[in-house]
């Protein structure tokens, strides 16, 4: 990927992995657009880094959805990096009261928001590079998160099937990120993880060598790993 005079729209890029891409690709000398739900984390993030482009928006819903790409259309058209990095994260049981509600804002916000935005925005010419976020629980299940790591591997399948068909007029990047240091699924939950900032600058190390599947610690070791050890990792992360 060319990592400069791109025009990025990077979902979910408020906070945590989503805003640490956001300011490495300001550096780097991009126009980068940022959404997310609450307006209060854009503000902040534009505060720091006036260059951002902000713009509260929820992408659970195909109008929100929609909303966004014809405002990307009128306002930025000539944006050509979609990142798909918003989502989600419920620590729940199959047996709890309110599981299927909870599973299908899940499945809304990490499958179907993706999948939605890639198809609307491949109308647009000026797409060069989509790039979504999985996570290493896309190898192996914590079971605690049962429909979040399901999530997490559709999306690494899917990825690794449109990095095939669309060949060389898109280019598809997916980033693998292990357990960080975010707010994602709760504050606190993921407090004694590597920080993004370390994650980044690995990230952006593969990128200018050209990978399309961006790996980092563990997630770097389960992407090699085999069967039998993958099994021994489900076996420690769900005893
Ligand atoms: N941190 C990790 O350990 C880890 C590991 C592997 C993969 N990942 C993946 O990395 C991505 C970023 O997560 P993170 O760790 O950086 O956590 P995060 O800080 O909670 O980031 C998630 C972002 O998504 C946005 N978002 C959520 N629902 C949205 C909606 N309906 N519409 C628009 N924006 C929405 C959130 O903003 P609002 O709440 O304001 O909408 C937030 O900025 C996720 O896809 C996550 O699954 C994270």
């Amino acid at each position: 990927m060319q990592l400069n005079n791109n025009k990025i729209l990077i979902t979910g890029g408020g906070t945590g992995i989503g805003l640490g891409l956001a300011e490495r690709f300001l550096q780097e000398g991009n126009d980068v657009i940022i959404i997310g739900r609450r307006n209060e984390t854009l503000e902040a993030a534009k505060a720091k880094h006036p260059q951002l482009i902000i713009h509260a928006c929820d992408i659970e819903n195909e109008s929100g959805r929609i909303d966004l790409f014809h405002w990307i259309q009128e306002q930025h058209p000539d944006t050509n990096v979609l990142i798909n990095n918003a989502g989600i994260q419920n620590w729940m049981d199959v047996s709890d009261i309110d599981f299927y509600e909870r599973a299908k804002q899940e499945l809304a916000i990490n499958i179907e928001a993706p999948l939605h935005l890639i198809s609307l925005f491949l109308k647009a010419e000026t797409l060069t590079t989509i790039m979504n976020v999985s996570s290493g629980l896309s190898y192996v299940p914590l079971a605690k998160v049962p429909v979040y790591s399901a999530t997490k591997s559709f999306i690494r399948s899917f990825t690794t099937s449109i990095q095939k068909t669309l060949g060389n007029t898109i280019e598809v990047i997916e980033i693998i990120p292990p357990a960080l240091n975010t707010d994602l699924g709760g504050v606190g939950l993921h407090d004694s993880y590597p920080p993004v900032s370390e994650f980044i600058t690995s990230i952006f190390e593969q990128l200018k060598e050209g990978k399309n599947k961006l790996t980092f610690g563990m997630s770097d070791m389960m992407a090699k790993a085999s069967s039998t050890d993958l099994e021994n990792v489900f076996n420690r992360m769900n005893p």
